[in-house]
């Protein structure tokens, strides 16, 4: 009913829900939640293909981090963030990649990108690369 009451800066908005509303939404997320999809689609497929090939240890963290939640490759992810298919082509700078993955505001202003403050340096480098090798 109200988003930022439970994160500060979340970028959902309010969408004006009664409680009844908000009850009936619950319900039927949960009713979703529940289908029987016989294990469609198998995870670990959707997570490599999701990922490309050969990404390594940055293609392990994509996953682990579950960035798949709100991006894009090659079809396969969530559509909160932009598709990252070919962000190796738009942002082919490491350094860029990694301020923008401890700390997303600092190079783009006003982003709705979660931070990423527990990477560690060797993580944030990983990322990095396997980022810009997306073309
Ligand atoms: C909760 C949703 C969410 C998650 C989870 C998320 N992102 Fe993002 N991401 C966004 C949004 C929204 C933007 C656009 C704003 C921006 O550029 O900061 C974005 C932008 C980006 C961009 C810049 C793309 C461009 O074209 O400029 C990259 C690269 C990126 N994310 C990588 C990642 C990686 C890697 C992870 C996992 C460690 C991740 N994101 C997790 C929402 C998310």
């Amino acid at each position: 009913m109200d988003p930022r009451v439970i994160k500060a800066d979340a970028a959902m908005p309010k969408l004006g829900l009664s409680e009844e509303e908000a009850d009936n939404l619950i319900a039927f997320l949960d009713w979703t939640s529940k289908v029987d999809t016989n294990d469609w689609p198998p995870k670990p497929v959707l997570a490599v293909a999701a990922a490309g090939k050969g990404g390594g240890e940055g293609q392990m963290l994509y996953q682990k981090y579950d960035c798949a939640a709100c991006h894009q490759v090659r079809g396969l992810g969530g559509t909160a963030g932009p598709d990252l298919t070919n962000v190796g082509t738009r942002r082919p700078d490491i350094d860029w990649h990694i301020r923008h993955l401890k700390d997303p505001s600092s190079v783009v202003s006003g982003s709705a990108m979660p931070a990423f403050p527990n990477l560690t340096d060797d993580e944030l480098k990983a990322l990095g690369e396997y980022l810009i090798t997306l073309k």
